[in-house]
Parts: structure tokens; C-alpha cells; sequence
């Protein structure tokens, strides 16, 4: 039997993560798709496309979880931080915030936006393998959590810290392995990213004797977009094995940071851990561990970013042209692309759409849904299964609250698109369309060449 977009509706009561579409869809009486009461084809006729449309309670659903998951099942204290990366702008930051969840930023511009927001600064942990020194200088004036990731910036935050001493934790990269993308992979040893582990004992002993930096925990991440449960809870138990190290050098560690990587479902073949389980799995690595070391079980931090914001967000595009390449395939094109969804290009990420008025059309034609951009590689969908459509139709993509806007660029100078969020049958817009006349704010022409 041909299957129609009805199978992406969520299923009750599941986590966020687990789910294509977010957890308010549902089909209205005219067969299209509702998310947050609000019909796709009514958002769009009202704001444009193409338009990220993020739903509330999904996201604050997910952040809900997360947060639950580690009061029910670790029995020490529990922080969980945005890894804003995913998303950072104001209104995604604030939400995260108002459900008691801090953040982690990467840059001077998205820990300014999560200040903007209201995240407090004792909850805002600053990463990144090259902070410049102003944005060093930039999160000790804020009074953030700097996560230091090599010896030139520990170094280098010596000689910034001599008014009073700066928190800091230290990223080790563990030598653990996933299974998952190359260029999302950053736990295993040959990675850009944070201090090379056989050199412990060196760098514990430099910071045992810096008395203006004050070491409070330790982090490690492994990677992005992970299925399996066992990277997760080894990387626990080694990370257990650096805290009770750090004590016999004096340090005064008090935190277990365990990074965030838990994967989302793009499609109906991803099968991911739900938050909770995820949750369970890891707190109870870190507790077994505890017990074998004879710790008290630490503060613990996790810090998610694609399985709290990724499947709360669906993107909105208008078919335009199609071409038919005889025998082989049928392209559809959309009015926006690898400017506003780059992960197929850079990642070859599979993501699914919908006909969102023809929700329980029969999906009858394989088509090769392609971006507006001057790039062959500018597709966003190989093989969609959908209804039959027409120039003027609308397509959702769902999934698309994750690296998605927040790596979005200009190419072509095609401007980025709106968002809005969603809840009880309003939209409210949480970022403008960009204008033709945004895209030449910054150019200038010399007075010469006039
Ligand atoms: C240090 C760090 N923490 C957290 C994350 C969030 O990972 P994810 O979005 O997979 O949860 C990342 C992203 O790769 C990261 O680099």
C-alpha cells in the first residue's frame, strides 16, 4: 500500500527526539498541517517562505525531560546546558532558560545573545579550541564558566586572570569512538578539539601551582548525532577515573561535565535513545563508577543541543519549477536550499518532507527535491516520496531546529529566512527575514571606483 505523510505524526506521549514531526502536529479538517495550532499554509501566507516554524512545546518539552531525567535517576546534583550552538538567538535562549537549563556558548556573539536572553552568567559555560582574548577577557569581565581547551589558552587566561581567580573547567578528549558523521566526531584522540589525556599528570600539576585559575570540573564530548548508549557511559566511567586523579593533585574539582551527542530521528530508519533512557544510561555509568572509586557522586552537567531543539523546528518552502530528466529523475525545486538548511551538503543528511495540504494524499511520486542555489549539490531531499503537487504547493521539512538556521549563510545573496514560534494557534516572529537591503548593510564602494 503507498504510505501518505500521516505516519510522521507523533505518537503520544514519546520523547521529542523520537519524533519527525514536532509533537503538536496534527492534520486539520481541510487535510493539511497544523503545528502549535497554527496551519502551515496560513503561517506562510502571513510571514513568507521560506520560514522555520519552531514549535514551544516541544521544545520545552524536551528541555523538561532532560532536566527530569537527571533528578529521578542521578542521585548527586544535576545541571543541564544548552549547547546554543544548535540554535543561538534570543527567544530559543530564553526558553531554555526559563526551564532552568544554562547554556553553552562558543563564541563572544553567543554568549552576549544568551546574557540578552536572561541566562544567568554562573550558568553560561564558554567553549571553543581558539577563544580570541577578548572574548576571554569578554567572559571573565561576565563572570562565565570558561571550558579551556589547550595550553596556549590556559596560558593565556594565567595572565588575563589577575584581578580575582576565574572558574575554569578543562576539555580532555577521551580516545573514545562513535559511530557517526567525520566531521561531527570529537572524542576520539585525533581531534581538534580539547587536551591530549596522556599528558594529565603535566597539566594538573601546571594548574595545581596557578593559583588565579580555579579548576571546577572536568568535560569531555565525544560527538554528535550518536545512537548507541556505550561510547556515552564509557566516556563517564574514564571521566570518573580523571576526577578522582584531579583530586590528588589538590584541584578543587567539583564537576563532571559529560557533553551532550544524543541523536534525533531524521527519518523513519533512525532509532534513537529516548531522553530518558539516555539519561538513565549515562547517570548510571557515572554512579557505578562513583561507587568503584569510593566518590561522593559529583555535580554532573550535560549538554545537549540537536535532541533539545532539532525536532521542535520544521522549515516551509514553496515548490516552484520541476524538471523532468526522462528515465532517470524528477527534480522539484524550492524557494530556498543550502543557504538555509547546509547539512545535506556538508553532512549528506536524509531528511524527509510532507505535502503540507495534502497530508493524507497517497504518495505516489519519487522526486528529487532541489534547493534555488548555483550548486548541483544544492539538494536537500534525494528520493521524497510525496503526493502529486504543483508550483504554488507547500513542502515542510521537518527536523530542521538544529544546525540549521544557526549555519545558514548568504550564498547566492539570497536573504535568510524568518522564524516563528508557535503555541495555541498563534505565531509570534523570534528572528526577521532578512531584506535585499540587509545583504548590502556591510558592503562598501570606495569612493574611488564610484
Ligand atoms: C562541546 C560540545 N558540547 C555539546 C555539543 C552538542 O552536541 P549535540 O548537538 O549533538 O547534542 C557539541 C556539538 O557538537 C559540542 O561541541
Amino acid at each position: 500500500m503507498t504510505s501518505s505523510a500521516l505516519q510522521y505524526l507523533p505518537a503520544r506521549g514519546s520523547a521529542p527526539n523520537q519524533e519527525i514531526l514536532p509533537l503538536t502536529a496534527r492534520v486539520n479538517d481541510q487535510d493539511s498541517l497544523e503545528i502549535g495550532g497554527c496551519s502551515i499554509d496560513s503561517l506562510v501566507q502571513k510571514h513568507g517562505s521560506p520560514l522555520y516554524i519552531v514549535d514551544e512545546v516541544t521544545l520545552r518539552t524536551a528541555a523538561q525531560q532532560y532536566k527530569q531525567a537527571w533528578q529521578k535517576y542521578y542521585p548527586g546534583e544535576s545541571l543541564v546546558i544548552y549547547a546554543s550552538k544548535a540554535w543561538n538567538c534570543l527567544a530559543i535562549c530564553h526558553i531554555v532558560t526559563s526551564e532552568g537549563l544554562g547554556i553553552d556558548v562558543v563564541s563572544g556573539g553567543e554568549l552576549l545573545t544568551a546574557l540578552q536572553a536572561g541566562a544567568k552568567p554562573q550558568q553560561i559555560y564558554f567553549h571553543g579550541n581558539n577563544k580570541g582574548v577578548n572574548e576571554l577577557q569578554l567572559a571573565i569581565d561576565k563572570g562565565c564558566n570558561i571550558v579551556v581547551d589547550n595550553w596556549w589558552e590556559i596560558e593565556t587566561l594565567s595572565t588575563l586572570a589577575t584581578a580575582q581567580p576565574v572558574s575554569i573547567m578543562l576539555r580532555l578528549t577521551p580516545g573514545i569512538e562513535c559511530h557517526t558523521h567525520e566531521y561531527i566526531r570529537t572524542g576520539h584522540l585525533d581531534s581538534k578539539f580539547g587536551f591530549d589525556p596522556t599528558r594529565i599528570d603535566e597539566l594538573f600539576t601546571y594548574l595545581s601551582k596557578q593559583t588565579q585559575l580555579r579548576c571546577i570540573g572536568l568535560h569531555a564530548h565525544i560527538g554528535s548525532q550518536i545512537f548507541e548508549q556505550q561510547p556515552h557511559q564509557d566516556l563517564a566511567a574514564v571521566m570518573v577515573g580523571w576526577f578522582t586523579k584531579a583530586h590528588t593533585y589538590g584541584l578543587p574539582v567539583s564537576e563532571i561535565n559529560v557533553g551532550g551527542g544524543l541523536g534525533v530521528k531524521y527519518t523513519e530508519n533512525d532509532d534513537p535513545q529516548s531522553i530518558d533512557t539516555w539519561v538513565q544510561g549515562v547517570a548510571a555509568a557515572l554512579e557505578a563508577a562513583c561507587k568503584e572509586a569510593s566518590l561522593t557522586p559529583p555535580r554532573v552537567i550535560s549538554e545537549p543541543g540537536r535532541s533539545l531543539v532539532a525536532n521542535s523546528c520544521v522549515t516551509a518552502y514553496t515548490i516552484g519549477s520541476n524538471k523532468e530528466v526522462p528515465g532517470i529523475r524528477r527534480y522539484l525545486a524550492v524557494d530556498g536550499g543550502m543557504s538555509d538548511n547546509p547539512r545535506p551538503i556538508t553532512y549528506q543528511s536524509v531528511y524527509r518532507c510532507v505535502a503540507a495540504t495534502k497530508m493524507s494524499a497517497p504518495c505516489t511520486e519519487i522526486v528529487t527535491v532541489a534547493g534555488k542555489h548555483c550548486e548541483s549539490g544544492d539538494v536537500l531531499i534525494h528520493n521524497a516520496s510525496l503526493p502529486p503537487t504543483q508550483p504554488g504547493d507547500i513542502l515542510v521539512v521537518p527536523v530542521t531546529g538544529a544546525y540549521n538556521y544557526s549555519m545558514a549563510s548568504n550564498y547566492n545573496r539570497i536573504p535568510r529566512p524568518a522564524a516563528v514560534l508557535v503555541k495555541d494557534g498563534n505565531s509570534d516572529v523570534i528572528i526577521d527575514r532578512e531584506t535585499y537591503a540587509d545583504l548590502v548593510k556591510h558592503d562598501q564602494l570606495p569612493e574611488r571606483l564610484r
